[in-house]
């Protein structure tokens, strides 16, 4: 009986005009991943204050807050790809459909140097997390200066 409950409320969420999908239409997609970047821009903010001083370096909360940039810089990519999402309302510039090959590649440097940020924190040691955050912190204007509008 449990297990009928709960078909029926997967049914009843995935009623959108994007059938099966985590995304019920192409506003919903935009909504995933401006949600997405800006859980990137908390767990990133902590770390870069904590590299710039503002707050005490604390190596589990680093550890913690790289682990969570692992998985976020994986989150927003398929949200561009929803059919109708470059139509919608964003700050997304048209220019990402036309280079998706080169914004994607931007996608994959960016989760690669998450990936390197998070081997840094594992060490502990603000000698090898500052250069991984500042690394890390490059990509986010190499692509926003090209595809995101102010
Ligand atoms: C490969 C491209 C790319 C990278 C890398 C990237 N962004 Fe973005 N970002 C975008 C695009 C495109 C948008 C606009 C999304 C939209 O409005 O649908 C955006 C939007 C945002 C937003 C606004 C979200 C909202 O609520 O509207 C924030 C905050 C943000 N990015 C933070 C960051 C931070 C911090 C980094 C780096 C640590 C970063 N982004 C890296 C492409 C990128």
């Amino acid at each position: 009986m449990k297990n009928l409950f709960i078909l029926i409320a997967l049914s009843t969420a995935s009623t959108g005009a994007i059938a099966a999908s985590a995304f019920s239409d192409a506003e919903d997609a935009v909504s995933y991943r401006q949600h997405s970047f800006q859980l990137i821009r908390h767990n990133f903010a902590d770390l870069g204050d904590m590299v710039k001083g503002q707050v005490p370096f604390d190596a589990e909360r680093a550890k913690r807050r790289a682990a969570a940039l692992v998985s976020l810089t994986t989150l927003p990519w398929e949200a561009f790809e929803v059919p109708g999402a470059d139509k919608a309302e964003s700050s997304a510039k048209a220019d990402i459909w036309q280079n998706l090959q080169d914004f994607k590649q931007k996608a994959e440097k960016f989760q690669a140097d998450a990936a390197a940020l998070n081997t840094a924190a594992a060490s502990g040691t603000m000698e090898q997390i500052k250069p991984a955050v500042m690394a890390f912190a490059k990509n986010c204007k190499a692509c926003h200066d090209k595809y995101k509008a102010d």
